[in-house]
């Protein structure tokens, strides 16, 4: 892969996170785990280039994301939909979603796990961690029926400052 600058991305954010997906990969090279998400979004705060990731707190990724300063994202060529469903739909706690896929995971040159073959590998550094709060919805009853219940926490928002971007 190759580094560019954020700024020279020419993929379109909304595709890429809305109908790509990206596999959120957080952890040490001897201990990680990657789960799908489609929430979120890239941009910039504070004058840098960032991503923002809405995950779930009982999501096995979220607690590598909370134990490591750093994570990746990885955007995968669509023969690997069938994969991403998969790290979707199942929980590193019960299967090892590695052996179970056709994902093969690199180390990165500042020693984060991505996603071998990734068409995008983004570089995150984690700059602000919030869970959200039910009080903070202009209409929480509008979204909480569909999306929120006792087995489905309210999202924690992960800010990263994008510390590299790897195009193919
Ligand atoms: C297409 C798709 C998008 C998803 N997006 C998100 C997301 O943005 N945030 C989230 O918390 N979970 C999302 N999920 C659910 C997690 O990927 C799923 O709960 C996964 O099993 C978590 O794996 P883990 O327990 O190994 O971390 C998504 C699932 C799919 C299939």
């Amino acid at each position: 892969m190759k580094q560019i600058d954020f700024t020279e991305l020419k993929q379109n954010p909304a595709e890429l996170i809305g109908k790509q997906w990206m596999l959120i990969t957080a952890g040490t090279p001897d201990k990680f785990n990657t789960m799908t998400a489609s929430w979120g979004g890239l941009g910039f705060l504070w004058n840098r280039p960032v991503a923002f990731v809405f995950v779930r707190p009982n999501r096995h990724t979220a607690g590598f994301m909370d134990e490591q300063a750093a994570f990746t994202l990885s955007f995968m060529p669509e023969k690997y939909r069938a994969d991403l469903i998969f790290c979707g739909r199942n929980s590193g706690r019960d299967v090892d979603k590695m052996a179970a896929t056709s994902l093969h995971a690199h180390t990165t040159p500042n020693g984060l796990v991505a996603m071998d073959d990734a068409d995008l590998v983004l570089e995150c550094r984690k700059m602000a961690v919030a869970t959200m709060q039910e009080g903070d919805f202009i209409d929480f009853a509008e979204v909480s029926p569909q999306w929120y219940d006792p087995t489905n926490p309210l999202h924690k928002v992960y800010i990263c400052e994008i510390a590299a971007t790897y195009v193919r």
